[in-house]
């Protein structure tokens, strides 16, 4: 849907929250700290700003992040009992709920060094599928463009997108059309206007994109094992290019 100028206002402040939260957690990843350490923090965050969790509460969802590690693509539960580890990839997903909008972005970090090269071009390429994807869209891009940006650019480097997890329109809503494919798929799907907002969000895996819900009912974690990152940014479509609102 094409949002008013308040409406997206209120997007841009939620926006503002959410990068906030990013920036905070990411000074306090380093080995030894809980997952349930950043949830706590970044609730903090977020209620200091007088806004409210975003994912807390959404279809029975229990926390205002969400922190999914190394094999675990999205939706990984903050745990008291799970510590961050030299090497892990941690992806950190956030949403808040202002004024009867949403904010929603996710970023993705190594803590402390690096296991291996692999995992730190796993977390470029899913950075710059990103990136290239916002500077493709504007009016008149169809979403299904985005997706095409999306799978191009990570099979260039050996990598495979998740295809059964995707970015959407988000306003009074968390999810709302239209469906932001990370592939490129036969139905170029809607074209893009101006005040529309979408989140475009890649998840990228080594070798095989394939993956299953943990008995929780919410960890995705990759069928193979191996690593995945995700990165998420919301933004405004505009007539010649798309702004970044939670950046
Ligand atoms: N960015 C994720 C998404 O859009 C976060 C949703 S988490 C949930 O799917 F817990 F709210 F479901
Ligand atoms: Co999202």
């Amino acid at each position: 849907m094409v949002h008013t100028a308040s409406s997206l206002d209120c997007l841009r402040e939620n926006g503002r929250i959410v990068a906030k939260v990013h920036r905070e957690l990411k000074k306090l990843i380093k080995p030894g700290i809980s997952t349930m350490f950043l949830e706590d923090t970044a609730k903090e965050i977020i209620y200091g700003e007088r806004a409210v969790p975003g994912f807390l509460g959404y279809k029975g969802y229990g926390y205002a992040t969400c922190i999914s590690l190394n094999e675990e693509i999205v939706h990984g539960a903050p745990s008291h009992t799970r510590f961050l580890e030299e090497g892990d990839l941690i992806s950190i997903d956030v949403g808040t709920y202002l004024d009867g909008f949403f904010g929603d972005a996710a970023r993705s970090w190594i803590v402390g060094q690096p296991k291996n090269e692999e995992d730190v071009t796993l977390l470029r390429a899913t950075r710059e599928c990103l990136n290239r994807a916002i500077q493709r869209a504007k009016s008149g891009i169809t979403v299904g463009t985005l997706g095409e940006v999306i799978e191009r650019h990570a099979t260039k480097f050996g990598f495979y997108v998740v295809k059964n997890y995707i970015g959407h329109g988000i306003g009074r809503s968390l999810h709302m059309f239209p469906a932001v494919y990370n592939y490129k798929s036969d139905d170029e799907g809607i074209i893009l206007k101006e005040g529309m907002v979408i989140a475009i969000e890649p998840m990228l895996v080594l070798d095989c994109a394939d993956n299953y819900v943990l008995d929780n009912g919410w960890t995705v974690v990759t069928a193979n094992g191996k690593n995945s990152a995700h990165e998420e940014h919301t933004v405004v479509i505009h007539k010649d290019y798309a702004e970044i609102i939670t950046c």
